[in-house]
């Protein structure tokens, strides 16, 4: 074991989900040894335990790999885990960590987010539960990356990343294992295989999902073509390339346009998409599109169908900025709905207390706690199992679904590049009105209370202050403010609108909620604040 020296970086405090950067930010010499060093720093350092390796395959995938691997064995792990090729989905990742008994993982990836030399790069720590690192543990990390002096690195040589199998190095147990099969039979364990295998493989119902040059690709063919029998041509873009074919992986209707043309062109009866790590997903009908909040409350509806969750949920959660949709689901059954922070990490708490069994976020972010992760081929699965037992199509599951609960028209309106110093001005001003504006009146719409929301674990009993501005109108509409924590140049805006409607049910959300933007707009000051006049990116 060799003891380098090195400085502390400043700017390595893990954002939303785990710190990410550029590429070649992370290539700087010992960017990537000091946060992972942090890492081990915080957790206490190997303690003789297991540690899970693995991502998304992306630009620089491989050789942080290889560096990690050389790290773990100079801290103190007894045993390495590593996804063949260095390939792990983010909801595999968690089911390895989990299978195996790990003491925790490290995962590669930056999402959604492009990749390649010139893109985006990230890391993150999930614990033994399978789920990201706490707040606390993220502030300790942080706190360690900056009083760094040293790391500590073995001299062995390169690992064979693609060979399965068991190597001794440096008396250290280092498994290559296959990427696929562990999740694989996590999913048989709880989904109708039979029915969906006669679903899929009989010839009349047609789909196609999208792996977008992505992580999914191998697990997609593996569950739907191998173990469900559907035809091959029903996933595309199943190879993961480093750069992801020079597309955005991200799962929505801008980015996975092609799906979109595709289902609708073909009259296919489903598709779906998922993001750059496995963990987002992006459902769509014959010419209709699920919002992910109402595919979260639509599959909390259902979920007795599904053979793992026969039994019923325990409870369910979403993010604040998460329509409503989830809650009048959890209301009509009884259960308690509880609403969490942006960001993975506030679920695992509430899942491992066994308080709820499905939580989801709008971004395209639905999971349960089969995984402490949001998990995009899981939820594709879910709607093919329901799909499957109820004989619908995916139009008419989500119009009976409103037609019984009322519908929340939802969208999320992001500003991207925004100049720092601006946006934080920005969210100053709007920080300030919050006090005085209840009562107010903007064009019909009245404030019945404004605030930053704050959380408070009821597992723990930590307090995650600021976690977003909230401001409710007495019409049930909500307008949603927060800046974004998992860019990596300037800054998002995210404005999320919603508003619960029982009648008109099929209207076009952004026309109707257009009224609604137009107050947010007034009361953020976008324009005047950025001099931006609309949003890049509409979901
Ligand atoms: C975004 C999403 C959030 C999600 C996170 C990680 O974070 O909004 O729901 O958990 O990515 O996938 P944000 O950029 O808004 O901080
Ligand atoms: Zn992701």
């Amino acid at each position: 074991m060799t003891l380098i020296n090195t400085t502390p970086f400043q700017d390595q405090k893990p954002g939303t989900s785990g710190l990410r950067k550029k590429v070649r930010h992370f290539q700087q010499p010992h960017y990537l040894e000091n946060f992972v060093q942090a890492i081990f720093n915080a957790v206490g350092g190997g303690q003789n335990g297991c540690l899970v390796v693995g991502g998304d395959g992306r630009y620089f995938n491989r050789e942080a790999v290889q560096t990690i691997v050389a790290m773990a064995i100079a801290n103190g792990y007894k045993e390495i885990i590593v996804g063949q090729g260095g390939i792990l989905s983010t909801p595999a990742a968690s089911c390895v960590i989990r299978k195996y008994k790990c003491s925790g993982g490290i995962i590669l990836s930056a999402s959604h987010n492009p990749g390649g030399p010139d893109e985006d790069f990230g890391i993150k720590y999930n614990g033994a539960n399978g789920g990201p690192a706490t707040e606390q543990l993220t502030d300790k990390i942080y706190a360690e990356s900056c009083a760094l002096t040293s790391y500590k690195l073995s001299a062995i040589e390169a690992i064979d990343l693609d060979l399965i199998g068991t190597l001794d190095v440096e008396g250290v147990k280092v498994r290559i294992i296959d990427s696929v099969s562990d999740y694989a039979e996590l999913m048989e364990s709880l989904f109708d295989f039979p029915a969906m295998r006669s679903l899929l493989s009989g010839g009349e119902f047609s789909f196609c999902f999208d792996a977008m040059h992505a992580v999914t690709g191998p697990y997609a063919k593996e569950i739907l073509i191998n173990r469900l029998g559907a035809p091959a041509e029903s996933v595309i873009n199943a190879t993961p390339e480093e750069d992801f074919g020079g597309h955005h992986p991200d799962p929505n209707l801008v980015h996975a346009a092609d799906l979109v043309s595709k289902v609708n062109q073909n009259g296919l009866d489903f598709g779906a998409a998922s993001d750059g790590d496995g963990d987002r997903n992006m459902i769509i009908g014959n010419n209709f599109y699920v919002n992910p909040c109402d595919s979260l409350a639509v599959l909390a509806a259902n979920a007795t169908l599904i053979p793992g969750y026969a039994q019923g949920l325990a409870g369910v959660a979403r993010s604040m900025p998460t329509s409503r949709a989830l809650d009048r689901v959890a209301a009509a059954q009884g259960l308690n709905c509880y609403e969490t922070p942006t960001g993975w990490k506030f679920f695992g708490n509430l899942i491992d207390d066994g308080r709820i069994t499905f939580c989801g976020e709008e971004s395209f972010g639905t999971g349960s706690s089969h995984v402490r992760e949001k998990d995009g081929l899981w939820a594709v699965l879910c709607w093919l199992n329901i799909l499957a037992s109820t004989g619908e199509s995916v139009a008419s599951l989500m119009r009976n679904h409103w037609q019984n609960f009322g519908r929340d028209l939802f969208t999320r309106h992001d500003y991207e590049g925004l100049d720092s110093a601006q946006a934080a001005e920005m969210m100053k001003a709007l920080d300030e009105k919050l006090t005085n504006l209840a009562g107010s009146n903007f064009d019909g719409f009245v404030v019945e209370t404004a605030d930053q929301f704050a959380y408070s674990d009821p597992v723990d009993g930590s307090v995650s202050q600021r976690q977003g501005v909230r401001i409710l109108f007495t019409n049930g509409a909500r307008i949603v403010v927060r800046l974004s924590g998992t860019g990596t140049s300037g800054a998002t805006l995210r404005v999320y609108l919603d508003r619960f409607i029982n009648e008109d049910l099929e209207c076009d959300t952004q026309a109707a909620l257009a009224p609604l933007s137009a107050v947010a707009s007034k009361l953020i000051g976008v324009e005047a604040f950025t001099g931006r006049k609309a949003p890049d990116v509409v979901t």
